[in-house]
């Protein structure tokens, strides 16, 4: 299976219609409360379906091109479902001063997969993001909550390896 391949999986579309349905209600179905049902559904299930755009549609009477506008719009909403792990390495430029650009290429060579991509078994998504506000102690990562310092290719890879073990 390609890693792109990975990216197919849009969750079960009964599951998300039911839970958007029911965000719009908690918002009386206005169309307004667009973007605040796409946080909740991205919420729920780590990223918006296709299926959610569907329902958001019919529900919220606006077209499928009015609700695309505004998750293409918002950086924040992501349309493929994330891997259980995602690594954030910042590469911004206190952090590329202090060795990012290295540790991006070695990132991308130790998960196999480009930023913006996500591992063949679903483990780990790859995401570059421009300054997490540790700039004095870079390259920094963030995964999950867990802000990470002084990144280098060693200490990646061991971070890897550990949320391999956690998970296994
Ligand atoms: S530039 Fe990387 S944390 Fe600020």
């Amino acid at each position: 299976m390609a890693a792109d391949e990975a990216h197919t999986d849009q969750g079960d579309a009964p599951e998300v219609a039911d839970t958007v349905r029911a965000l719009c209600a908690d918002f009386d179905n206005r169309p307004e409360a667009l973007i605040e049902i796409l946080h909740g559904t991205q919420a729920a299930f780590g990223f918006v379906p296709d299926a959610a755009v569907e329902v958001l549609g019919t529900t919220l009477n606006l077209t499928r091109a009015d609700v695309h506008g505004v998750i293409s719009f918002y950086h924040d909403f992501e349309r493929e479902k994330p891997g259980r792990h995602v690594l954030k390495v910042c590469r911004a430029e206190s952090c590329q001063a202090s060795g990012s650009n290295a540790l991006a290429r070695h990132a991308e060579g130790a998960l196999g997969v480009p930023f913006g991509g996500t591992t063949v078994d679903g483990e780990f998504t790859l995401k570059a993001v421009y300054c997490l506000g540790n700039c004095a102690l870079g390259p920094s990562v963030l995964i999950g909550e867990t802000l990470h310092a002084r990144v280098d290719a060693a200490k990646f890879d061991d971070l890897v390896a550990g949320l391999r073990e956690a998970t296994a």
